[in-house]
């Protein structure tokens, strides 16, 4: 499986969010390499970090979208949607935990792969207006 690409376009503009991003990839790609490897032990730990990387993230870009005072249909749509994706994951990380076929493994973190970038390049990048006012550096 091909390494996900960070790319200068996945920058958001905000700090912490984008390192947060950065570390979800990487948790990521962690998994991808194991998987690579032929290292199913230490892929399914690996798709769990990511799993929980991405679950501390959701939570944190929801109280930061709340500091800048994002709030209403729009604010509740894009929590409703780190729901389903979080649930989705933890779905995911729990079936390759009894599972470790190569093809099952193969095509589980594919799906969370497939999940995680949409979250960053799609559905996050229509909160660029709501974030890049302000870089926060800490
Ligand atoms: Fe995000
Ligand atoms: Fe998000």
């Amino acid at each position: 499986m091909q390494l996900i690409q960070w790319l200068d376009a996945d920058e958001l503009g905000h700090y912490a969010i984008d390192r947060e991003h950065r570390d979800v990839v990487e948790a990521l790609n962690v998994a991808i390499k194991a998987f690579n490897d032929r290292k199913s032990e230490a892929c399914v730990t690996a798709i769990e970090s990511a799993v929980d990387a991405t679950r501390r993230h959701f939570s944190h870009e929801e109280a930061v979208l709340l500091d800048f005072g994002y709030r209403g249909d729009d604010f509740e749509d894009h929590a409703a949607y780190h729901g389903r994706l979080l649930l989705e994951a933890e779905k995911i990380a729990a079936l390759c935990k009894k599972d470790h076929r190569r093809e099952f493994l193969e095509a589980r973190l594919a799906e969370l792969i497939h999940f995680v970038v949409n979250e960053i390049r799609s559905y996050d990048r229509k909160l660029v207006r709501h974030l890049s006012d302000t870089k926060i550096t800490a």
